[in-house]
């Protein structure tokens, strides 16, 4: 018998048979008969099998150390958008420091010089710089959070280096020590990333004008939990006596007007204050207090339920009122609807919704009039309020349903055309949708945030 030995492929193993496979041996599933050879009177005299093609890939340790690679790949990904962010947080928190700086340099100047000074712009001085002085810990906290995500960064560039040595040897480095490696590191970016995009609002930058389009009311948005490659974008015109959703495959179709579908929903809608969360609208039926929640996917309606004792057809709107009683949203935590109830007497009701099952699991009652708010929208379950729909805009009033405590803020916002109808926060582009008198717009939010280096490691 003569054997043949043929190498496919580094990393496949090829087995050989002494008999021909047709009748006797079958090859195991996923392996082929690569060659054989048969003698003059037709016996088989040796068979070459050999793994498919598709074999390669199968193998177990092989498949195992791709998925790590693109998991590291993925990673690798986060901490990029991570970067951004820092970075543009960075810049904001640098700028206060040499506020506070140029501020510490002045009181110096005056003490040395104080007799020279009035008295009132010195105390005054004072207290600004008083006002300050506890965010000098955050913003050297902040600056080593910095520091930790270049390092991890690193971490995960040599981790990477090390995963395309071991794929072209195989077997020279112990799988489990490495799979623990990369579960260690993907709990860091959880950890990171949970850190980083939850924090306080500081500060609302733009808006920038994405387009011009529909009446002076309206809803358009993202779904914050699709996938980073899908885009889609819902635009839902007007506020009342409409129920044709128009969807975009991109913020590029939509600014050029190529819509890829429209949706005919089966009811009307109230206000705008409509989300569109993994893959479903949630909307306020016309005339009710039900929230519908649509499905893209299937077109269909997959469950509605009343929101119980909210007020609604403008018994509690906002400041600019067109049935807008009832706003749903979406933050880091969830799906989100508020609203306002006579047991509250026509205050600010804040509920956790299931987006199954459109069920409350959890309220709170704030101290704000639904009718003096202008708008509202919900970062991290902290709920910010806007003042007014008009201009000096600003939002003013906060609530955490963390601690239940509220918190009265001066936040500007540019209320560029006047009018705001809309304004959501999307945690996945963490920035806010606006509806702004027939523009589209959209804001940046910097959000204060502290990463413990305790909970890094
Ligand atoms: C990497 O990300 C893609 C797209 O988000 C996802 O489909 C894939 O499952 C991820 N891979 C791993 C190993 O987590
Ligand atoms: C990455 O690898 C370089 C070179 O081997 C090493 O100096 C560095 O300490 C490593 N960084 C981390 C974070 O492990
Ligand atoms: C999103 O929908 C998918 C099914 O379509 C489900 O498995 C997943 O749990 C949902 N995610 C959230 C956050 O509701
Ligand atoms: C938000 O910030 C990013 C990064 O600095 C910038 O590219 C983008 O244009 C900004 N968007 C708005 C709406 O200001």
């Amino acid at each position: 018998m003569r054997l043949l030995l043929v190498v496919l492929k580094p990393l496949c193993l090829l087995a050989l048979f002494g008999s021909c496979p047709s009748a006797t041996i079958r090859p195991k599933e996923g392996w082929q008969v690569y060659s054989s050879a048969q003698d003059a009177d037709g016996r088989c005299i040796c068979t070459v099998v050999a793994p498919e093609q598709s074999l390669c890939s199968r193998d177990a340790k092989s498949r195992q150390l791709r998925q790590l690679l693109e998991k590291i790949q993925n990673m690798s990904q986060s901490i990029e958008v991570l970067n951004l962010r820092t970075q543009r947080d960075f810049q904001y928190v640098m700028k206060m420091e040499s506020q506070i700086k140029g501020l510490r340099s002045k009181i110096r100047q005056i003490e040395s010089n104080r007799r020279a000074l009035l008295t009132k712009n010195f105390q005054e001085l004072k207290g600004r710089m008083n006002d300050l002085q506890p965010l000098i810990p955050v913003l050297d906290q902040y600056k080593t959070d910095a520091t930790l995500i270049s390092q991890f960064k690193e971490e995960i560039r040599n981790l990477s280096l090390v995963l395309t040595a071991i794929q072209e040897e195989m077997g020279a480095y112990d799988y489990e020590e490495l799979h623990q490696q990369v579960l260690g590191l993907e709990g860091r970016l959880r950890n990171c990333m949970n850190k980083l995009t939850c924090g306080k609002l500081m500060k609302i930058t733009g808006p920038i004008t994405v387009k011009t389009s529909g009446t002076r009311f309206g809803a358009w948005m993202t779904d914050p939990q699709a996938l980073p490659n899908n885009n889609k974008v819902w635009y839902m015109d007007s506020y009342t006596n409409n129920k044709i959703v128009r969807e975009y495959k991109s913020i590029s179709d939509f600014v050029s007007g190529v819509e890829s579908r429209t949706y005919n929903l089966p009811f009307h809608w109230a206000g705008t204050n409509h989300v569109v969360y993994n893959g479903s609208l949630y909307y306020n039926k016309y005339q009710s207090n039900i929230i519908v929640r649509y499905s893209f996917d299937s077109g269909r309606v997959m469950t509605q339920r009343a929101l119980e004792f909210a007020g609604f057809h403008n018994v509690y709107p906002y400041t600019w009122g067109g049935f807008s009683d009832i706003d749903l949203m979406a933050d880091e935590l969830g799906l989100w609807a508020i609203y306002a109830t006579n047991q509250n007497a026509g205050n600010i009701v804040i509920s956790q919704i299931d987006p199954l099952t459109i069920q409350i699991q959890n309220s709170w009652n704030t101290e704000y009039s639904k009718r003096n708010a202008g708008e509202s929208f919900m970062i991290c379950g902290t709920l910010y309020i806007t003042n007014s729909h008009l201009t000096g805009a600003k939002v003013y009033y906060s609530y955490s349903t963390k601690t239940s405590t509220y918190e009265y803020m001066d936040i500007p916002i540019h209320n560029q055309y006047f009018h705001m109808s809309m304004l959501d926060y999307n945690a996945r582009d963490r920035a806010l949708y606006g509806w702004n008198n027939g523009h589209q717009v959209l804001f940046n939010v910097t959000l204060f945030h502290i990463i413990n280096a305790d909970d890094e490691s």
